[in-house]
């Protein structure tokens, strides 16, 4: 669903809402929040300078997401790799590829048209900037790249999977459960019942679900639910 009404009219309501603290103003809005789609922008896929495969790199080249996205378990913000990540490889590997034509261009000062820009990735997932999010307080938790982004690990081109609309963000503040994973399987994009043996010997947890519920009392994991939470 396109915007009707341009951003900064969405922003006056939402700063009355919080600064007044009315309850039922909050009320109000969360529930025609909820009333609308929650699909706005899921499926968006834009093309990039590079054809980067995801499926190429963690799935065959076997690579951990925090190799290119290194600060996304310290920092709240997940960064996209420089030129330099790839070219660590790329300087030998695949070297004449026309698809890197564009890395050489940055990195490469032998190349012709070499001009040592970075290479302009095109942001994909994008909170509107009245929004608070952080992405170590999730993975440092237990929650897993793939609830949030999908199976990356098989994306030839990163599209949006989840709505990360705030109905979304909520249905998991309030039942965390279904998400939470030993922190050791974050990363894990294979994670699945099978695994959850290895955590436990107790015949009542069998699913990841359970497991789930275990982590969160074990933990104390209780993500907040009041508007200040994502909205300073
Ligand atoms: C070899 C480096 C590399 C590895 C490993 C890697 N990524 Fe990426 N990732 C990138 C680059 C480059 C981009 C930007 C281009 C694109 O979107 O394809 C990106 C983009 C993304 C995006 C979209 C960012 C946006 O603009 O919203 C997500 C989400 C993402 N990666 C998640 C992951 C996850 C999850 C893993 C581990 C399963 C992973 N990545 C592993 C290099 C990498
Ligand atoms: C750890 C080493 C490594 C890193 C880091 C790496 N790659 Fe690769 N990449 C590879 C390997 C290995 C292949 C070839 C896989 C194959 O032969 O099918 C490849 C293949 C590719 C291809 C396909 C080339 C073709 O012609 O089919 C592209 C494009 C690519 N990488 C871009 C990137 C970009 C952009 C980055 C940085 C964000 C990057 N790679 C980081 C190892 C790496
Ligand atoms: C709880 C949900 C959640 C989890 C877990 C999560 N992300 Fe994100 N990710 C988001 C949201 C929301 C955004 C948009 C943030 C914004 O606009 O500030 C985002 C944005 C990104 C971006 C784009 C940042 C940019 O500036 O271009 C990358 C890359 C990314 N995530 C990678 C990852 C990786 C890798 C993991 C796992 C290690 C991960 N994310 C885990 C929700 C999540
Ligand atoms: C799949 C589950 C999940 C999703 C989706 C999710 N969160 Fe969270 N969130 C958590 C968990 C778990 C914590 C950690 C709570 C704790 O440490 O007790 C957390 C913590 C946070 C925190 C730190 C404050 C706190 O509660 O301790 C912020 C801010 C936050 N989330 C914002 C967001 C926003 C904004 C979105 C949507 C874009 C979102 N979250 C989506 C599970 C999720
Ligand atoms: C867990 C995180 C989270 C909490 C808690 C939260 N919000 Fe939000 N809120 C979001 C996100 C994410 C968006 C942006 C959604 C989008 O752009 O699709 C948003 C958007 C909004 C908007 C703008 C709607 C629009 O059309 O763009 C308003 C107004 C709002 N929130 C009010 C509130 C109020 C009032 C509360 C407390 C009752 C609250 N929010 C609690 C995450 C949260």
């Amino acid at each position: 669903m396109a915007n009707i009404f341009p951003r900064w009219s969405n922003l006056l309501p939402l700063k009355i809402a919080v600064c007044a603290g009315s309850a039922a103003a909050g009320v109000a809005l969360a529930f025609t929040y909820y009333a609308t789609p929650k699909t706005l922008t899921v499926g968006y896929q834009p093309s990039q300078p590079i054809p980067f495969s995801h499926k190429i790199h963690v799935d065959q080249v076997g690579l951990d997401c925090r190799y290119c996205h290194s600060f996304v378990e310290v920092s709240g913000h997940s960064n996209v790799p420089g030129g330099n990540t790839c070219w660590n490889c790329h300087q030998h590997v695949q070297r004449e590829s026309p698809k890197l034509a564009p890395l050489h261009k940055s990195m490469n000062p032998a190349f012709p048209g070499y001009d040592g820009k970075p290479i302009e990735w095109v942001r994909v997932h994008k909170s509107p900037d009245f929004v608070y999010f952080n992405h170590s307080a999730h993975v440092n938790r237990g929650v897993s790249c793939q609830s949030c982004h999908g199976d990356v690990h098989k994306m030839e081109v990163v599209w949006q999977d989840q709505p990360h609309s705030m109905g979304w963000c909520l249905d998991c503040h309030r039942a965390p459960e279904n998400a939470l994973r030993p922190l050791e399987e974050v990363y894990n994009f294979n994670y699945g019942d099978a695994d959850v043996l290895k955590y436990t010997k107790d015949q009542g947890v069998k699913t990841t679900k359970d497991l789930g519920l275990k982590l969160k009392e074990q933990f104390q994991v209780n993500p907040k639910k009041s508007c200040a939470t994502c909205h300073h």
